[in-house]
């Protein structure tokens, strides 16, 4: 069976065909970042609309590099949520009106799950069970993982989600937009050791996370830079490298900390990072090095594949449509979508 997926929960149109037997066949994705650079943040009304633009060029792009037509395509799969509400409907409409028109049966993806299950499109997936780290924008999770649709909640960020207070941070030091890769760019050229950042929530038992006091933090030694150097550009540049870099290290450690943790209550020994903050280097190596020692398993998706795509909702699509699962033809997306209202399918 190929199974179309679409992608449209934020500012990234992902499209992409995935084959039952051969796997992917294509994918591609087109990026809102510069369409949202001018206004240093996602402005939900234009995403909508560039979705709208980007669907149905992007489908035509997919099929002729996989080489495969139209009626070759045998279910259609769609994020229906969590995400912003126009840009999920965009891709929702799309997506279910194509299934009714080629008379093939439509899928609701969740876009964790499909972030959760990315690292299975990689050449060595790892096998249940396992530990997953979930770090995008809109979400902080640990979650024992025992098979599809079997997600136990560890713990999760009871404030801003880890993407979201690198953006926030970001902004506030005055890098733009997109903040997480920017800053983490910016934190190469830091000075190891110019400040120390708090490791939040990792002083006491639990697997809960906050984030939203690290950037206060950073506000504050931000404010006292600026003040304490007026009109040395210099200075300032080191100090905003310097910053983004304890900021880094903070979050990363602390990422660290309760990922251990969350091998040692669920003893296991693979775990999986996922979602856009899964492609910073510093995580990726930090994660590896303590899941090492332990004598375990770290498992990742390529870096375009932890960051919003198609492949990961097709995939995931693809293994709830040969389960059994399909949608009737009304659309409803939804901007909250709680991960435990999913139902658990035999693989
Ligand atoms: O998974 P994703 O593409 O979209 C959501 O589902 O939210 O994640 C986007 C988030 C953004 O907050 C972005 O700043 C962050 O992932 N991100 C990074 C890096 N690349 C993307 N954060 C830190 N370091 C990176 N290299
Ligand atoms: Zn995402």
């Amino acid at each position: 069976m190929i199974v179309l997926g679409i992608e449209s929960s934020c500012d990234e149109t992902g499209i992409a065909l995935y084959h039952s037997e051969k796997g992917l066949l294509s994918h591609v994705l087109h990026s809102q970042v510069e369409l949202h650079a001018e206004y240093g943040g996602v402005v939900p009304e234009l995403a909508s609309r560039d979705h709208i633009r980007y669907l149905v060029p992007l489908m035509e792009q997919v099929l002729q590099r996989a080489g495969v037509k139209q009626a070759d395509i045998g279910g259609v799969a769609y994020t229906a949520g969590p995400g912003l509400i126009g840009a999920l409907m965009s891709g929702a409409c799309v997506g279910r009106s194509l299934a009714w028109a080629l008379d093939v049966p439509a899928i609701e993806v969740h876009h964790m799950e499909g972030h959760l299950l990315a690292p299975m499109l990689e050449q060595n997936p790892p096998v249940f069970p396992f530990v997953a780290l979930l770090v995008s924008g809109g979400h902080t999770l640990l979650a024992h993982v025992t098979g599809v649709g079997q997600y136990e909640l560890l713990g999760q960020s009871l404030d801003d989600a880890a993407g979201e207070a690198f953006d926030k941070t970001a902004k506030m030091l005055g890098l733009g937009y997109p903040g997480g890769p920017v800053l983490a760019k910016l934190a190469e050229k830091g000075e190891a050791g110019a400040y120390t950042f708090p490791r939040p929530m990792t002083d006491r038992p639990g697997l809960d996370f906050s984030f939203s006091g690290l950037k206060t933090f950073a506000l504050n030694t931000w404010q006292d830079l600026l003040a304490e150097c007026e009109g040395g550009v210099e200075k300032l540049e080191q100090g905003q490298a310097d910053i983004s870099r304890a900021f880094e290290e903070a979050v990363v450690d602390t990422l660290s900390i309760k990922c251990k943790r969350a091998l040692k209550q669920t003893h296991c020994r693979r775990l999986v990072i996922a979602g856009g903050v899964g492609a910073n280097q510093h995580l990726r190596q930090q994660l590896a090095k303590m899941v090492k020692k332990e004598g375990g398993e770290l498992y990742y998706p390529r870096i375009e594949f932890c960051t919003d795509n198609g492949a990961m909702i097709a995939y995931v699509g693809c293994l709830r449509l040969l389960a059994g699962e399909s949608k009737e033809l009304s659309i409803d997306a939804r901007a909250r979508w709680p991960m435990d209202e999913l139902s658990a399918i035999r693989v």
